[in-house]
């Protein structure tokens, strides 16, 4: 894989349903595994910052376990009150076992 992507997690380390929190180049990410596809978004809640990692799938998104706001991995976009403000999601793809995402720049 050419740069921009980065080697962030092992695809084995990611059940179907499930995410995990990784930190690359000093920032920090959740990867999804949402029915063997891999999206990535930043590890932080648009309303106050709050790790998204704390939380839970819901579907294809992510609630933040403080207010209960959810978001789209596929977008970033905030489903749910208090958040109105998207999220950044990365560009992601498998590879030789590995989930890479491309920090350089969000995709939305
Ligand atoms: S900090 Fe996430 S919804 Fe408030």
């Amino acid at each position: 894989m050419d740069k921009p992507y980065i080697a962030a997690a092992r695809t084995d380390a990611i059940a179907p349903g499930k995410f995990v929190k990784v930190v690359v180049e000093e920032r920090a990410y959740l990867i999804a595994n949402l029915d063997g596809r891999y999206y990535a978004c930043e590890d932080k809640c648009s309303h106050e910052d709050y790790p998204l990692s704390y939380g839970c799938l819901d579907g294809d998104r992510i609630k933040c376990s403080l207010h209960g706001s959810r978001f789209s991995l596929l977008t970033g976009a905030p489903m749910d009150e208090p958040a109105d403000t998207p999220i950044h999601t990365y560009r992601c793809q498998d590879a030789d076992g590995w989930v890479w995402i491309d920090p350089s720049a969000p995709a939305n």
